[in-house]
């Protein structure tokens, strides 16, 4: 059966959802060609669902009609008001400003040599060619970027603690649940708790002259002139560590098992990297990506009455105060932006993916993940024979949560391998 037949027969209310829960994680690409054909805007009793590219993007394009007020009461109480809760607030438009200030572009190399030296040194460590990429490579990446570059440098357990329950409960509570919420809550505040005298002996101590991400934000505010408080500060570091391990660790992972699903995109993976062509290599992964990317929906509150999909045969009205699931995954695979879309294609304009989102919210750290991501993918892709290890373990287990917990891959040990992180330029 469809989906939209399985969605239709099913009882109004909590089934319907349940329906559309259930097709997400399992077959999203069906559902979605089925949407964008049959019903492109689908009213469903929790949400309502836009799946053509034109109208993804006009609804991201606008958004003090369609906000992100929704996430703040996931976000307010745990890192307090953020941009990702907010529509064209000064929080928006002077912090995101400050934050790109200091996330800056000549940190770029050394992230990826950060990144192309974890990856390595975990390979290296391996005993008898195998391993979980998940905890030593695919979470650790992140964490040492967040520590070292982003100079966030709480204990281990402690980053990925807080970070997998504020990512969790803020983004991936669906269904709702209040334990969840209650968890990403209490991760904020621990968070906080840390933060504040680990900022507090930054602000008594001279201008570090700028060695990390927080180190420049705190110089950075105390001049009059930068306009950004203490708790700003705060809630802005906070943000970046909530945004940036499960986020990176899942394309990580999803990338390579979509690569050791499809051994022609490896080998062309491979042939870029040969050729010491990195942004050609860089493409495959995001091409990759699109097969599998970490989410499919940005959510949206509709701030007032309005029709979606104008001047079309399936324009519909939403009323104030209905949460949009504006459905990137789905644009991704709609040929008015991607011709061709089931074609695994790595020339494609990166402009066209939605990986990071689009528009006011775009991501803040894009261009950290952009460089980190397919290097961490390089240096396991380039293991001699890698393969995923037979049977489950060769599978991504997300152990009922919301993100990948374990997938064993394997290599051929005896092989010459290439020296670990070579060829690493930005
Ligand atoms: C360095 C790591 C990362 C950091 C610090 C970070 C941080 C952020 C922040 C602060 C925002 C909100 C921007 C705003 O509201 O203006 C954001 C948005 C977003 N990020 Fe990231 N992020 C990171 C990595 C990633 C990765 C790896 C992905 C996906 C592959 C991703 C996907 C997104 C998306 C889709 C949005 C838009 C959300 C929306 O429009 O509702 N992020 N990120």
């Amino acid at each position: 059966m469809g989906f939209l037949a399985e969605f239709d027969a099913a009882p109004e209310g909590e089934a319907k959802i349940g329906v559309v829960i259930r097709w997400l994680r399992s077959d999203w690409r069906t559902m979605y060609t089925e949407l964008r054909t049959h019903r492109p805007i689908l009213k469903t009793p929790a949400f309502t669902m836009v799946t053509r590219a034109t109208d993804v993007l006009d609804v991201l394009s606008q958004p003090s009609l369609y906000t992100v007020r929704a996430n703040q009461r996931t976000m307010d109480p745990s890192v307090g008001p953020f941009m990702l809760a907010r529509d064209e607030t000064e929080i928006n438009w002077e912090e995101k400003g400050l934050l790109r200030a200091v996330l800056r572009w000549d940190d770029l190399q050394r992230v990826r040599q950060l990144a192309g030296q974890v990856a390595a040194v975990a390979l290296s460590e391996a005993e008898a060619g195998s391993l979980d990429l998940v905890p030593t490579i695919a979470r650790r990446v992140p964490l040492r970027i967040v520590q070292n570059m982003f100079g966030f440098n709480a204990p281990d357990e402690s980053i990925l603690s807080w970070s997998f329950a504020t990512q969790h409960g803020m983004f991936r509570n669906l269904p709702f649940n209040q334990e969840v919420l209650a968890r990403c809550h209490a991760a904020g505040e621990a968070m906080r708790a840390w933060l504040w005298p680990f900022l507090a002996a930054k602000w008594a101590s001279a201008p570090s002259g700028g060695e990390d991400t927080v180190s420049r934000l705190v110089d950075l505010s105390r001049l009059p002139a930068a306009g950004i408080s203490a708790e700003r500060v705060l809630s802005n570091v906070c943000g970046l560590l909530v945004g940036a391990i499960e986020t990176m660790s899942q394309a990580i992972v999803q990338v390579i098992d979509q690569m050791l699903s499809y051994p022609e995109w490896l080998a062309a993976a491979l042939a870029a990297d040969a050729r010491g062509d990195i942004a050609e290599f860089d493409a495959h992964v995001f091409e990759a990506l699109r097969f599998n990317p970490i989410t499919t929906i940005q959510f949206r509150f509709a701030e007032a009455d309005r029709e979606i999909g104008c001047g079309t045969p399936y324009a519909a009205t939403v009323s104030a105060g209905t949460i949009l699931a504006v459905c990137t995954g789905s644009a991704m695979f709609d040929a008015a932006l991607m011709p061709e879309p089931d074609k695994f294609d790595p020339t494609r304009p990166s402009q066209s993916y939605l990986h990071f989102g689009i528009g006011h919210h775009e991501c803040l750290g894009r261009y950290v993940g952009q460089v980190a991501i397919p290097e961490t993918v390089r240096q396991v892709l380039r293991m001699p024979s890698i393969k995923r290890a037979a049977g489950a373990a060769g599978s991504i287990d997300f152990n009922e949560g919301p993100f990948p917990e374990h997938i064993i891959v394997e290599w051929c040990v005896s092989a010459p391998t290439a020296t670990p992180a070579e060829g690493i330029s930005a």
